[in-house]
């Protein structure tokens, strides 16, 4: 009899020590969860309406593998109306969810043993993701001064020799908040440009920048030529709050995206017809959806800063944009331990910073895409257990 297990690299993925802490606050209850990456609001009335609509005109069958043509034309021309940056359909792929987009981009571009440079702490998908295909994980660790995570972009560019095959960026970051500057973009592609490095950007969190003097975060889509080796992640899940639907996008160089409509028909064929109706009507009509996320993600940010603040025992960093606020009690070193802990002794549900590399190891993670009452609630419970004397001195 041979063992039915797979194969060691398929054993040896971490396990997300996310769902292990929300596994264990859920079969526990009473517990304030702030642990995932979602918003508690649900989808725009008008998005769900599409979609309902799509259904019930019989929008059931396999869509074309890249998706379908309104709607790359409309991500185009959203692309061009955000960013400037004239893509074209023909180089964008929907995909069946951002997460997705990650698994296509690194299946077009990492061969077994290839070196990844993912810059950290980061939503583990990015750095597990690369380790199914056998790539070669290397952290590359912000720093955090002032009171918040910033990139040593030097260090980083000295990181990236040629042998490297691939850069990965997340900017907003989850779950730091850290945000990249249009000059770090544009040195980076650069020294990429010049040694063959891909860089994959993560932009999920693109409009969710705290700078409301830009309707936008800087995509590196602005520091690019259209052939260079750049692939860009986008998804529907954080503006539109449409986080299960199962939706996003990716903006390829022509080259590639010749490609990609095989690897999409051997990974999922297609996305829905539905959603895909549904994402259309998000894009071209979800602007005030998309402002009143981040007028709020911006109040609940000042309200945390305000509350934690308050707390002695407590280091918070300001994010410059995302979901998240990322913080560390003093002399506490353990955050799975810690987050466990929280859930037991006061019920507050929160993700350990281990989750996100060895960098983010010591800290928390708070998304705060929440009503304020609940936020406030949480703080109280914090409170609680930094003054029961639990966070040791
Ligand atoms: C940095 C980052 N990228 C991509 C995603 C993927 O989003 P989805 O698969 O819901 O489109 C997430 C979700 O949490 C994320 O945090």
């Amino acid at each position: 009899m041979f063992a039915p297990e797979p194969h060691a690299r398929i054993k040896a993925l971490a396990a997300s020590p996310i769902r292990r802490l929300s596994d264990h606050g859920l079969a526990r209850g009473g517990v304030l969860p702030f642990w995932f990456g979602e918003s508690d609001l649900p989808t725009a009335d008008f998005i769900r309406d599409v979609a309902a609509a799509a259904l019930k005109d019989g929008q059931t069958f396999y869509a074309p593998n890249m998706g379908i043509p309104p709607l790359r034309a409309a991500i185009a021309e959203y692309v061009r109306d955000l960013h400037g940056v004239d893509v074209g359909p023909e180089r964008i792929a929907v995909t069946n969810s951002g997460v997705t987009g990650v698994m296509l981009a690194m299946q077009a571009t990492v061969d077994p043993g290839d070196k990844i440079v993912i810059v950290t702490p980061s939503w583990p998908n990015l750095f597990e993701i690369p380790r199914i295909l056998s790539g070669n994980v290397g952290y590359f660790p912000l720093e955090v001064e002032d009171g918040a995570w910033k990139l040593d972009e030097d260090k980083l560019i000295a990181t990236l020799t040629p042998d490297v095959r691939l850069l990965l960026i997340n900017s907003p970051s989850n779950p730091t908040g850290w945000q990249i500057t249009p000059q770090q973009q544009r040195r980076l592609m650069e020294h990429c440009r010049k040694h063959g490095i891909w860089i994959l950007a993560d932009e999920v969190y693109e409009r969710l920048t705290f700078d409301l003097s830009v309707r936008a975060a800087p995509s590196f889509l602005q520091a690019a030529d259209p052939e260079d080796r750049l692939i860009v992640i986008n998804s529907f899940s954080k503006p539109w709050s449409m986080t299960g639907w199962r939706l996003g996008w990716l903006v390829l160089p022509r080259a590639l995206a010749a490609h990609m409509p095989k690897l999409i028909e051997y990974n999922f064929s297609s996305s829905p017809q539905f959603t895909q109706a549904a994402g259309i009507a998000a894009l071209e009509r979800g602007e005030e959806v998309v402002a009143a996320a981040r007028a709020r993600l911006i109040a609940n940010r000042d309200v945390m800063r305000e509350g934690l603040g308050r707390i002695d025992s407590i280091e918070a960093t300001t994010p410059s944009g995302g979901m998240y606020v990322f913080f560390r009690v003093h002399g506490e070193t353990d955050s799975l331990a810690l987050a466990m802990r929280l859930v037991d002794e006061v019920g507050l549900g929160l993700a350990p910073g281990i989750a996100f590399s060895p960098a983010g190891e010591g800290w928390l993670r708070w998304c705060i895409a929440a009503e304020p009452a609940k936020l406030a609630d949480g703080l109280d419970r914090l409170r609680r257990f930094t003054r029961a004397g639990n966070a040791r001195p």
